[in-house]
């Protein structure tokens, strides 16, 4: 029965090794062990053996069967295979189809205002200065002639950073009025007095960044972006803020847009003024966005206080200078048609895949 049994086995090598296709393997899977296939006829003649040879028969028969299995299992795998690059050689690729097409991103809408304002300042002369974003009193408000306790303080309330061991002023730095504290800057306005005390005039200087104040709703966002402006040169006068101010806003939004100044007041500058753009979605006309006025206010400006000039070392008597602060988020947002200006923090690719 043993002799069987190993006979079983070859000829089950045999037949698998000519079994090309998985019908074929099925095929021999049932004459070997299926119910009524090759193996149980063999063993139905245990019956017959002395009962002291079953056991030995049996773990035999058992073996056979564990082998026939990994015998199938691989023909199987290899009828596989071979199906599977037959039906690679068979297809040809059809080159007409449609590609997949591919996701693409793109700079989030503040980053791509931000980059062609630097563009348009650029060819205006311009360069790009930086400051940092948690800033010293000293810079955000008393060298722009806001002492503690001037009540514009109030309009940019932030936030304190309580760190003893952080450095103080750098040396160098002006003597100052109040204590000195560490808070995230209200505006890049800081950027001015940083570069004034590090460069003579004449200075033409852009600083965007991030800024940051206790706000919050659907038009304020605790941090925000803004981009400084600053002109320091002899003879500066009005007309040069307004030329300046009618450039950035034809190239930021359309050769047709008109600017208008506002009287307004901002402690470092003298005189200060609003600057309004007109509405280019309805042509000036008046629409539900610009409140049906045809303008919509995008930044504050003015000249540079000459206190402010003289605290940075400058003579005002020589020179004059401009500066504005414009949010770049509003001009994403006005350029984009966005009504809440929290979506465009909310980092959903959803809605910045469309803009
Ligand atoms: N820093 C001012 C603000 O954030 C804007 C400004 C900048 C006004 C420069 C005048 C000159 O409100």
């Amino acid at each position: 029965m043993i002799d069987e049994l190993n006979q079983l086995l070859e000829s089950a090598k045999g037949e698998l090794s000519q079994a090309l296709d998985e019908a074929a393997v099925e095929a021999a899977r049932i004459k070997f062990l299926g119910k009524k296939g090759s193996l149980s006829g063999v063993l139905r003649g245990m019956g017959k053996l002395a009962a002291e040879e079953r056991p030995k028969v049996g773990e035999i028969a058992n073996q056979v069967k564990a082998a026939i299995e990994a015998l199938l299992d691989g023909a199987k795998q290899a009828a596989n295979d071979r199906k599977l690059l037959s039906d690679l050689n068979r297809e040809k690729p059809d080159v007409t189809l449609p590609a997949t097409p591919r996701r693409r991103g793109h700079r989030h809408p503040v980053s791509q205002a931000m980059d062609d304002i630097a563009e348009i300042f650029a060819r205006l002369g311009f360069k790009v200065a930086s400051g940092p974003e948690i800033e010293w009193d000293l810079y955000n408000f008393e060298m722009l002639a806001i002492p503690p306790d001037h009540p514009a303080r109030d309009m940019q309330d932030t936030f304190y950073i309580d760190d003893k061991t952080a450095p103080l002023p750098p040396p160098g730095s002006p003597p100052t009025v109040g204590k000195q504290t560490l808070l995230l800057r209200t505006h890049t306005s800081p950027v001015q007095a940083r570069t004034m005390l590090s460069q003579p005039p004449p200075i033409r200087i852009i600083a965007p960044g991030k800024v940051y104040r206790c706000d919050s709703d659907a038009t304020h966002t605790p941090m925000f972006h803004q981009v400084e402006c600053l002109h320091v040169e002899e003879g500066l006068s009005m007309a040069h803020l307004r030329g300046t101010l009618d450039a950035f806003m034809k190239a930021f939004f359309g050769p047709d847009t008109k600017t208008r100044l506002r009287p307004s007041y901002f402690p470092f500058t003298e005189p200060s003024a609003e600057v309004d753009v007109s509405h280019f979605l309805c042509g000036g006309k008046g629409c539900r966005l610009c409140k049906g006025t045809g303008w919509l206010e995008v930044l504050g400006s003015g000249m540079v206080n000459p206190d402010v000039l003289r605290m940075a070392g400058f003579d005002p008597e020589k020179v004059t200078g401009y500066a504005f602060g414009v949010g770049i988020d509003r001009l994403a947002m006005l350029r984009h048609g966005i009504d809440d200006l929290r979506a465009l923090f909310e980092n959903d690719v959803r809605f910045l895949g469309q803009l």
